[in-house]
């Protein structure tokens, strides 16, 4: 039975959700990095996991049930242009993880990323054959295939694009559009890049499902496939405001270090098999405090 559960990247906005959700059943220990987060009911310890004996140490004195791993370099402009740093984090580390999870004989879900996949046969399974088109993709799979290799109680739940309320120090892409929109700006979004987005509790509640009941790779998507645009109206309805305050641009309009596939929409038909049913996005929307005036 898991009763003490690690979840890393517990100051960030995943990782932070997920510890939330994760109170209510298990004594959660949180670890976070630079910067500080609270919960009520978590012990958040500090912790560089780059540093092995360290992350070493960690396992000794927490002696964990079960870990879900959330800590990474999750922007993918920043591994474009920092691959050697992001790499120690994004990979490095979780191999790392995954043999201290052997090691104890422990169950383990890693975080990793529909960007997995170039975009151009969505929607995708767990069967679909992995072709990244930037960094960060590239280094999930090298996670992902490590990790495999070195662990065999390891849930894979490969994550969309996420939205939600956040801790202090981190962000999720809706929180800048909330911020210009309430400043009175107009916001321009991509009309052709397709997600199956989904709210961050969702995924939270999915990473647990899998943690209890999965193993291997396993895709945790929502029901709806939309555009960053369509998304931003739905948001804007949410809000109360008009359609006009959004703006349809094409990817090919914003000039970025990572590229971006088109359409990485999932099916996450697996998951919804074992329990996993995230809720339609207006309907998440209207639960979030950050979009409360
Ligand atoms: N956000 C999304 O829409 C999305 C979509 C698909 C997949 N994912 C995946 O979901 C996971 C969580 O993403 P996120 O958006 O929550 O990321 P995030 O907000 O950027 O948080 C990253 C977390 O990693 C921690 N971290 C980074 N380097 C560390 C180190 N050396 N030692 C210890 N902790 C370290 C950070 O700690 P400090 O801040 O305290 O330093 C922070 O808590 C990642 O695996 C990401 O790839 C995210």
């Amino acid at each position: 039975m898991i009763k003490k559960l690690l979840v890393t990247g517990a100051s960030g906005f995943l990782g932070w959700n997920v510890c939330r959700a994760a109170s209510r059943k298990y004594s959660v220990i949180g670890v976070r990095n630079n910067h500080d987060a609270d919960l009520p009911g978590v012990t958040f310890v500090k912790c560089d996991l780059t540093q092995y004996t360290s992350l070493k140490a960690l396992f000794q004195t927490t002696r964990p049930d079960a870990v879900i791993h959330c800590a990474a370099i999750s922007s993918p402009n920043t591994c474009q242009q920092h691959t050697s740093e992001a790499y120690k984090v994004n990979v490095t580390l979780s191999s790392s993880i995954a043999g201290l999870c052997s090691e104890r004989d422990i169950p383990l879900v890693f975080t990793s990323s529909d960007m997995v996949f170039d975009g151009t046969e969505a929607p995708y399974d767990e069967g679909g054959i992995v072709c990244p088109v930037n960094v960060y993709g590239q280094q999930k799979v090298a996670a992902e295939l490590e990790m495999q290799v070195r662990h065999e109680q390891l849930a894979i739940c490969r994550l969309p694009l996420m939205y939600g309320d956040v801790p202090a120090c981190a962000t999720s892409f809706i929180q800048p559009w909330i911020k210009q929109i309430r400043a009175g700006e107009k916001i321009s979004l991509f009309k052709d890049e397709i997600r199956t987005v989904v709210s961050a509790s969702d995924a939270a509640a999915g990473l647990i499902i899998a943690l209890e009941r999965a193993r291997g790779i396993i895709h945790l998507g929502g029901k709806e496939r939309v555009s960053r645009y369509d998304f931003g109206l739905k948001l804007i309805d949410a809000m109360g405001l008009s359609s006009e305050v959004a703006a349809p641009i094409s990817q090919k309009d914003i000039k970025m270090s990572a590229p971006r596939p088109a359409d990485v929409s999932l099916n996450s038909s697996k998951a919804f098999s074992i329990g996993y049913s995230p809720g339609l996005i207006k309907e998440e929307l209207l639960k979030l405090n950050c979009i409360k005036g």
